[in-house]
């Protein structure tokens, strides 16, 4: 009998046990918008009764929230089907039943093909639908099977979730838009996420004053074109990014603002002008240029050319000069030529980011670069990247040396491996480590940087040895 584990048990006295927790594990795989909605899954079943569990042959309900940018990304989710659908037959010899989720942007852009390729998934849940997991969870317990949602329904989704009750942390996501109308063609997410939606200003600040209650003084603001914000403001007029920042940083007790992934083309004059003026909006910018020749980029459809980009982060430095930049890089776009390559080595080192995310381009069903011809031998692409990354990485090394001897003001989030010690972030979003009391978390602090490792900063607390 499903859940069989729930049902109230009667104790000696008579009086009925509160029911045992339902117990759901999630598995959450690429962007941080995917964490963001995995937390607010979280949180409504939380409201059902269910706990969250890391081990998934404990669980009632496994919820795979997927990714569909790259192929590798969206086929580790069958490898991951094939454990649960072994969990799922142990835990049946045992009378236990376990419901399998496929939710996120696999479950958005393959739909009824999970069903087929994996019957042991019980429901495939698109990105837009999560808030009805509820009431599709009762209609599998009543009997239904292979339930498959992905329609982009007329219901503002962020509206029908419960208010958020779990924040525990210093920092969270916030997503204040969703989907995207730019096309690029390599790009699944215009099909996966929608079109461009803003969420109304009022429910971002309701939904920030509400983390900032319970400790987070760190907010990052999510949006697949998140730059391209446009939500209805309180005059009813649609409001920019800049506009909702000036607004988020009205909250008492918020310390930091950050938004993450702009597009080059929706980088305002107010909203380079808001880096220069705003001390709660970190100077961090996560800037994809994609590739560095103008004819790759006319193919990608990104409609600026790499002149554009450099121009553009020129003003941003003029307004903001210790900005850090960070970027996304493909490489073997098809027909991406030796001599394209490398005009996108040398915008990465003319650029000087702080941090890059390279990836070999990846085909995908449905796109237009997918049938493009020039596709470019896996081996090129591997190559490419390799000789991309020494260069990113010396860059990165770059930037995290010149930090060495900086104070910098850190924002503890957490206690650190080693014992006495913490783990914060700088404002260029660097890991920092340092010795100081657990009292110090959720509080800025600054931190004399002593040292600069392969992934993070350590330093001590300024005042003390
Ligand atoms: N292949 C490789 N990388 C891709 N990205 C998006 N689509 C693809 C693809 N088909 C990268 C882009 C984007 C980041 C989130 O993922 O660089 O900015
Ligand atoms: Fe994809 Fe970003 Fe291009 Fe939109 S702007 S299509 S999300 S790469």
């Amino acid at each position: 009998m499903p859940f069989e584990e729930a049902s109230p048990q009667a104790e000696p006295d008579g009086h009925a046990a509160a029911p045992a927790a339902k117990r759901v594990f999630i598995k959450t795989f690429g962007c941080q918008m995917n964490v963001y909605d995995s937390e607010r899954m979280s949180e409504m079943l939380a409201a059902e009764g269910y706990v969250e569990t890391d081990a998934p042959d404990e669980a009632d309900l496994a919820i795979l929230n997927t990714c569909h940018i790259r192929e590798k990304a969206a086929e580790k989710v069958y490898s991951d089907l094939g454990r649960l659908r072994d969990i799922k037959s142990a835990r049946a010899e045992g009378g236990k039943e376990t419901l399998i989720t496929v939710a996120g942007c696999v479950a958005q852009a393959e739909g009824e093909e999970i069903v087929r390729r994996a019957p042991a998934v019980d429901l495939v849940l698109g990105s837009q639908s999560y808030h009805r997991l509820p009431e599709l969870l009762s209609r599998l317990r009543g009997g239904e099977t292979a339930l498959v949602e992905t329609a982009f329904p007329d219901e503002d989704k962020f509206q029908a979730l419960p208010e958020r009750a779990s924040a525990k942390a210093v920092t969270a996501f916030l997503t204040v838009q969703e989907g995207c109308d730019k096309f690029c063609t390599f790009c699944v997410v215009p099909y996966t996420r929608g079109m461009e939606y803003s969420r109304p200003v009022a429910a971002l600040v309701d939904e920030a004053r509400r983390l900032v209650q319970r400790g987070v003084r760190d907010i990052t603001l999510l949006g697949q074109n998140v730059n391209g914000y446009h939500g209805e403001g309180p005059d009813g007029a649609p409001t920019t990014l800049a506009g909702l920042i000036g607004q988020l940083a009205g909250i008492e007790g918020l310390l930091r603002i950050r938004y993450t992934t702009s597009h080059p083309r929706d980088m305002s004059e107010a909203l380079i002008e808001a880096h220069a003026r705003e001390d709660k909006l970190m100077p961090y910018l996560h800037l994809p240029f994609q590739a560095g020749a103008d004819r790759v980029l006319a193919a990608m459809n990104r409609k600026h050319t790499a002149a554009d980009y450099l121009a553009l982060i020129a003003r941003i430095r003029r307004a903001r000069p210790d900005i850090a930049l960070s970027t996304d890089i493909i490489v073997g776009f098809p027909g991406e030529s030796d001599a394209d390559f490398e005009a996108t080595l040398a915008l990465v080192r003319e650029a000087e980011f702080a941090h890059a995310f390279s990836f070999k381009y990846s085909p995908r069903p449905g796109t237009p670069a997918a049938t493009m011809d020039g596709q470019v031998p896996e081996e090129v692409k591997r190559e490419r990247l390799e000789r991309l990354q020494e260069v990113i990485d010396a860059g990165y090394r770059r930037f995290n040396g010149a930090c060495v001897g900086k104070r910098l003001p850190v924002l503890f989030e957490k206690a650190g491996r080693h014992a006495g010690q913490l783990v914060g972030r700088s404002p260029y979003l660097q890991l920092v480590h340092a010795d100081a009391d657990p009292a110090l978390i959720g509080r800025v602090i600054d931190v004399e940087i002593r040292a600069a490792g392969a992934n993070s900063l350590s330093g001590a607390i300024c005042g003390q040895s």
